[in-house]
């Protein structure tokens, strides 16, 4: 895998087209990358109920949990943003339970990129160890 994470904003890019955003009609992509090298993507996902509408950077994490993959190291995100988007609140929390301090690579339609660690988006988090 590339190491910028160009090919990553691509798959992000790509899975932008599938979003079903028909309310917001924001479209979002995300690709999560595995360690070893497996890309799982998502979009965003909207009903009519909106609440139960769901972010591409969940669709990711859930579909890649739910095809037995458990070790991340990158997620990328693209929307048409002024500004590259981050993911929301909920997704990062979804994304630190699942993938620890993932590299969140977040592009925009101009091909503008920033990078940062989950860690610093998220700080101060909840997860299991406090559970115990
Ligand atoms: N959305 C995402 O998919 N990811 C983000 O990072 C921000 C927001 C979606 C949720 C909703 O379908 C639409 O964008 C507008 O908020």
């Amino acid at each position: 895998m590339d190491k910028t994470g160009g090919q990553l904003l691509e798959a992000a890019l790509a899975a932008r087209q599938n979003a079903q955003a028909t309310f917001s009609r924001f479209k979002v992509g995300a690709a999560l990358e595995t360690v070893d090298g497996h890309i799982i993507t998502g979009c965003n996902v909207e009903n009519a109920t909106y609440g139960l509408s769901i972010c591409a950077e969940r669709v990711a994490m859930l579909k890649a949990i739910s095809e037995g993959y458990r070790c991340f190291c990158r997620l990328a995100v693209v929307a048409d943003t002024h500004e590259p988007t981050t993911p929301c609140g909920a997704c990062r929390q979804i994304l630190w339970e699942f993938g620890g301090d993932l590299e969140i690579i977040v592009g925009n339609l101009q091909g503008e990129m920033a990078r940062y660690q989950l860690k610093h988006l998220l700080p101060h988090p909840f997860d299991a160890r406090l559970l115990s």
